[in-house]
């Protein structure tokens, strides 16, 4: 094994691979001072080769971050004029000193591409349920862990504080612990919240994080108390995602939001909680509502846009409405065909999508 002259990269063989950072920044201000375009692309693609050849394991990048890079690179390749190039150069020397940390999270904007897990757009596609670790499908009606997944890595930082109105199995403080971020879930469901602690026990806490399920009413419980108790006086994000009024029942509880007996009172729980959320949630932080539409007497009811009407009153902002695909397909072949053949005889569709609503405290 050979070093090279300036000690950024080592030469394997045939292999020459950047062994720190400092090596790759100091090849890309070298390309500052070359005189022409022609040299500045002989040299990039140079770079670009040793990237290539260089084992992310073993480096300072991760692969989704080398494929970050390599993409800014080939934008240099492609700059038809030197003082593009430079901009170009200058953007990514800049991205690998600086950090542009996101307002409310950790993505470090100035190296945006390297982010490919996170989502942007409104339309979700989830096609496989994240069974890693402590995350499974063993609580009817949990959500996919992908989506606590996507909301915490953009709007929270680590060591922020999420609380779920509707901890269920504990999916997103499961998510907390593996992302460095501490959590407190609200439940009413005694089985729920020791099927959630049992959950969290089997996370590895590589973080030192701090998440608690508690039993409570979500709908009358005073949140600042229940959260002194921990010692947390405002929280970074909250998450609901309560029953879809009476689809799946929940518990024998009267306070349960599965038993309501009727869809106003369904609707004046959700209106508690926004409120009681709002009034722990830090300014200009988010709240997530998780939910899904049903079908009652061969008519559509819209829970989903009846329960955003409920948070936007409670004094949040809109920011976004995600839709998710919905797949119950676990269920035999002759259950989905039943479902179609009552669709197309009742003329209705068979749900395939729920919402994520996304509030902003205003
Ligand atoms: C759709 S599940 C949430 C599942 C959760 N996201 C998970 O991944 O496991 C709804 C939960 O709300 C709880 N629940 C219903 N009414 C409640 C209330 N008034 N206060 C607190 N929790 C309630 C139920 O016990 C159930 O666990």
């Amino acid at each position: 094994m050979r070093r090279s002259s300036s000690g950024d990269s080592t030469d394997v063989g045939n292999l020459v691979s950047f062994t720190s950072a400092e090596g790759l920044i100091n090849r890309l201000r070298h390309l500052l001072g070359l005189e022409g375009l022609e040299d500045v692309r002989t040299e990039a693609s140079e770079i670009r080769r040793t990237l290539e050849n260089t084992n992310p394991g073993s480096s300072f990048f991760t692969e989704l971050q080398r494929k970050g890079i390599m993409s800014e690179l080939d934008q240099i390749l492609e700059a038809r004029e030197m003082e593009r190039a430079e901009y170009y150069i200058n953007r990514l020397v800049r991205g690998l000193i600086e950090e542009k940390p996101g307002r409310v999270n950790d993505i470090n904007l100035n190296r945006w591409k390297e982010y490919e897990d996170v989502y942007t757009d409104s339309l979700w596609y989830l096609d496989k349920r994240d069974s890693t670790g402590a995350h499974n499908a063993g609580y009817w009606g949990n959500f996919i862990p992908q989506i606590p997944y996507q909301l915490l890595k953009r709007f929270t930082r680590k060591g922020d504080c999420v609380l779920d109105l509707f901890v269920g199995s504990g999916t997103t403080l499961i998510e907390c612990r593996r992302q460095g971020r501490n959590g407190v879930g609200f439940d009413l469901s005694r089985e729920a919240l020791d099927l959630a602690r049992e959950n969290l026990s089997k996370e590895e806490d590589r973080y030192g994080t701090r998440v608690e399920a508690v039993r409570a009413d979500s709908t009358s419980a005073d949140y600042s108390s229940e959260l002194g108790k921990l010692g947390i006086e405002s929280v970074q994000l909250v998450l609901m995602h309560p029953p879809y009024w009476d689809i799946i029942k929940f518990s024998g509880d009267e306070e349960d939001l599965s038993n309501a007996s009727s869809l106003d009172v369904f609707l004046n729980g959700i209106s508690a909680c926004a409120e009681k959320a709002h009034s722990v949630l830090e300014d200009r932080r988010h709240l997530a509502l998780i939910i899904g539409d049903k079908y009652s007497k061969g008519e559509w009811v819209p829970l989903g846009f009846r329960s955003m009407e409920k948070v936007l009153e409670a004094g949040f902002r809109l920011k976004s409405i995600i839709v998710k695909n919905f797949d119950q397909t676990k269920g035999k072949q002759s259950q989905k065909e039943l479902w179609r053949y009552r669709a197309l005889a009742g003329g209705f569709y068979v749900f395939k999508h729920e919402y994520i609503f996304l509030f902003e405290k205003a």
